[in-house]
Parts: C-alpha cells; sequence; structure tokens
C-alpha cells in the first residue's frame, strides 16, 4: 500500500486529482472506476477545473461503484443524478460511456450480472476510485462481506443508511437495498485509488491499513493489492501507528525517489 499524507483536505483532494489527471493524459481511452459521497464532490470540482484546463475525458470509460435499488436515474438522490451534477454535465465524457447500474431495473440481480459482464467487456478498471465507510465499507460492501465477491444486490447497515440521509427527505425514504460492485471486481482494478478525509475516518483508515485483512473490515483487502493508492489528509490519518514512516516514504504526500507505481 501506498498511503500518501496530506496536510489539509484540500491538498488531499488536490493529490488525488493529480493521480487521476495523470492517469488520463498516460492513457486518455482509461477506464475509470469512479465512486460517490461527500467525500467526492470537492474532488470532482478539482477534475472540473483541470478540465477547463484541458484535461480531457473524451475516449474514457466510466463505472460507478453502487446504484440504490428503487430510484430511478432521475431520481434526486440516485447516484446517476449525482454524477451528471457533480461531474458528467461538466467535462467531455460520452455519457453513453459513462455506466452506473440501473436501480430501478426490474431484476435488480439480473442487473447486476449484467453490469459485472461490461466491466469484463470493458477490459477491466484501469483506476478505481473508493472512498471509505466509517465501518470500513468500500462501494456498499458492508462488513462481513465477502472478500471475492461480485456485483450483487447488498443490504446497506443502519449505520449506512443513517450517514447517507442527508441526501433524502427523511431517514423512511433512504432505500435498504443496493447494487453494488463487489469486493472482487473492486480488487481487480489495476490501480486502486482510495481517498477518506475528516477525523470521521480515522478508525476506518487504522483499521484498513494496520488492522487484520478482515470481511469486517472490506477495505483492509487492498493490503493485499498489488497497486493501492490511499490518500488521506491528517485528521484521517490521526489513528495509524506507523504515520511517521509513510511520512517518511513519502514526504508531504509526494512519490518517493524510487517510485514506479508498486507499493
Ligand atoms: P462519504 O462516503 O464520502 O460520504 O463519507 C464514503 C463512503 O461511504 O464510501
Amino acid at each position: 500500500m501506498k498511503v500518501l499524507i496530506l496536510d489539509s483536505e484540500a491538498d488531499a483532494i488536490d493529490r488525488a486529482a493529480e493521480i487521476i489527471a495523470e492517469t488520463l493524459r498516460e492513457k486518455p481511452d482509461a477506464v475509470l472506476g469512479l465512486a460517490t459521497g461527500g467525500t467526492m464532490i470537492p474532488l470532482y470540482e478539482a477534475l472540473r477545473a483541470r478540465h477547463e484546463d484541458g484535461l480531457s475525458f473524451a475516449k474514457a470509460r466510466s463505472f460507478n461503484l453502487d446504484e440504490y435499488i428503487g430510484l430511478a436515474p432521475d431520481h434526486p438522490a440516485s447516484y446517476h443524478r449525482y454524477m451528471r451534477e457533480a461531474l458528467f454535465d461538466h467535462i467531455d465524457i460520452d455519457p453513453a460511456r459513462a455506466h452506473l447500474p440501473r436501480g430501478d431495473a426490474p431484476d435488480a440481480a439480473a442487473e447486476a450480472e449484467a453490469y459485472e459482464a461490461l466491466i469484463t467487456d470493458a477490459g477491466g478498471i484501469d483506476l478505481q476510485l473508493l472512498g471509505l465507510g466509517r465501518n470500513g465499507h468500500i462501494g456498499f460492501n458492508e462488513p462481513t462481506s465477502s472478500l471475492t465477491s461480485r456485483t450483487r444486490v447488498k443490504t446497506l447497515t443502519e449505520s449506512t443508511r443513517k450517514a447517507n440521509r442527508g441526501y433524502f427527505d427523511d431517514e423512511a425514504q433512504v432505500p435498504r437495498f443496493a447494487i453494488t460492485m463487489g469486493v472482487g471486481t473492486i480488487t481487480e482494478a489495476r490501480h486502486c485509488l482510495l481517498i477518506a478525509t475528516g477525523a470521521a475516518k480515522a478508525a476506518a483508515a487504522a483499521a484498513m491499513i494496520e488492522g487484520p485483512i478482515s470481511a469486517a473490515c472490506p477495505a483492509s483487502i487492498l493490503q493485499m493489492h498489488r497497486r493501492a493508492t490511499i490518500v488521506l489528509d491528517r485528521d484521517a490519518a490521526s489513528e495509524l501507528k506507523l504515520s511517521g514512516y509513510y511520512e517518511h516514504v513519502h514526504p508531504g504526500g509526494q512519490d518517493s525517489a524510487f517510485d514506479r507505481g508498486g507499493a
């Protein structure tokens, strides 16, 4: 794992945006795995700014991690809508190549299977962006998700429903189920980039990086990944025991002299 600790949330966002931009500059037709949530809002603003400065998504393809079951793409709290408003409407990505699972599909299990096949047909994901749940989830893979799981229907925990309550009029409206890429789907990406900011993520970040690899903390599977980059601000890094070492290897969250993408 490459653990990059940045002084502030703004610096962490900027570092993550630069990693995504570098990927697109090296491979303009990259397949990007995208994420939603509060953490990603400033990140997508940073990508929009880079687009205004010439970064193109025209040849790229994208696959979002997840979508709530029962929400149509135009529902104000759907991830389809989030992605259009936060990113897609502001950049030059071809909407036909920007994929999310359909939450209103008549057969959610079949939709999940078809989504997994679409990712495979696209040649797999080059760079998968990830947020971190306070309970250690990635995508909507809640604790005890199989570490080899594929895209499927998951039941959300009450803590996740509460964390996302702000996007809905009241708690009763927060969906109970989602279609999510599996942990195995996620870790097949050639590069995983997880970003976590704020003290509320400190315990989950410590469990992910320094705890045992366990389905109790699905993000901990990134310890097994050949190329996982974890970008944290100081608050999210505050419970790490070895932060001095990570900062020694990557001062200021920058690449080390020997860096060739491995971790
Ligand atoms: P957040 O969500 O960015 O809204 O905290 C992260 C997640 O649950 O994956």
